[in-house]
């Protein structure tokens, strides 16, 4: 089950690169007025991240049949959305972060008050994108990608997340509460970008439609459960993001209520949790398989 296919890295890369020059053409350009928000913004989402939640929704396409440019546009409004909360996240009022993606993050390069504009704008650049393209035949299929992803950003989703994230800050939460945090400020999104993949291909019976929310609902669980293992066991260079911050900042976290080596035994078993729900899928789901796969075995 933890095995990630030969071929994963080629699949990956190739549509790492295709996000890539999606963003850069859906993007303001650099020299339209306002130049410096547009550079701001441009230097918030290009150039760098994993582009998991991208990768996901590709990967659910497969699931549905969707064509691919289709599943890009719906790809890159999530991925604006993932850039906009760390442009936030690293904020001063917020975590207070220096580094994000190897470089100096948004605040530090440009001001605050031009992060907390890129954020706003890269936030409705995304709900544009998917207003503006046809992304299914059906138009209340589109309404309904537009639906998950506004509940999934706000505040029953990763701003909701990110609230008790601030609000938790020196205290001990229990087991539940922290998974009740987590699953909003990082599984949300991460469910989004997999229910929007499939969303752009043909509409699955309710049955498969479970099983692909179980799949995202608990690998987006364990990717912030082996973020907070990566936080405490990982170097920051490695990370491109300042190691250690959870425990400096006295964030309750999977290794500060577990321990490190619980939490990754708990990652284990999402991911197995995650995969069983996949069963019904057979090979078209080999992808997401290796996602999966790749969110726990991942280094940074
Ligand atoms: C970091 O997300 C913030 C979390 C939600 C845990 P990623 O680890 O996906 O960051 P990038 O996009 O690869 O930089
Ligand atoms: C951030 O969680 C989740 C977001 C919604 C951005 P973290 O604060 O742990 O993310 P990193 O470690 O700074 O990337
Ligand atoms: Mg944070
Ligand atoms: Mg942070
Ligand atoms: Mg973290």
């Amino acid at each position: 089950m933890g095995t990630i296919s030969a071929d994963f890295q080629d699949w990956a890369g190739e549509r790492q690169q295709r996000m890539e020059n999606v963003l850069l053409g859906l993007l303001p350009a650099a020299a339209l007025a306002p130049q410096g928000l547009h550079d701001a913004m441009r230097y918030a989402v290009l150039g760098g991240g994993k582009r998991v939640r991208p990768l996901l929704a590709f990967a659910a396409g497969e699931l549905s049949g969707a064509d691919p440019e289709r599943v890009a546009i719906a790809a890159a409004a999530v991925e604006l959305i993932h850039a906009y909360s760390l442009v936030h996240d690293d904020l001063p009022c917020m975590d207070n972060d220096v580094l994000r993606r190897g470089k100096p993050t948004c605040h530090i390069q440009y001001d605050e008050a031009t992060a907390l504009l890129v954020g706003d704008s890269l936030q409705t650049l995304a709900f544009q994108l998917l207003a503006e393209h046809t992304l299914n035949d059906d138009p209340r299929r589109q309404l309904e990608m537009i639906r998950l992803l506004a509940q999934a950003s706000g505040s029953r989703g990763m701003a909701g997340g990110q609230a008790i994230d601030l609000a938790s800050v020196g205290q001990a939460l229990s087991l539940p509460e922290l998974e009740f945090m987590h699953i909003h400020k990082t599984g949300a999104l991460i469910r989004a970008a997999a229910l929007l993949g499939a969303h752009c291909g043909a509409a699955l019976h309710d049955g498969a439609l479970d099983g692909l929310n179980h799949y995202a609902k608990c690998i987006g669980l364990a990717f912030q459960v082996v973020d907070d293992v990566l936080d405490a066991e990982a170097s920051t260079a490695t990370l491109g993001k300042t190691a250690g911050k959870d425990a400096e900042q006295h964030k309750p976290t999977y290794v500060s209520l577990l321990g490190a080596a619980a939490a990754r035994d708990m990652a284990q078993e999402l991911h197995r949790d995650a995969v069983d729900a996949l069963t019904s899928f057979g090979a078209k789901a080999q992808r997401l398989r290796d996602l999966a796969a790749y969110i726990v075995l991942r280094q940074f």
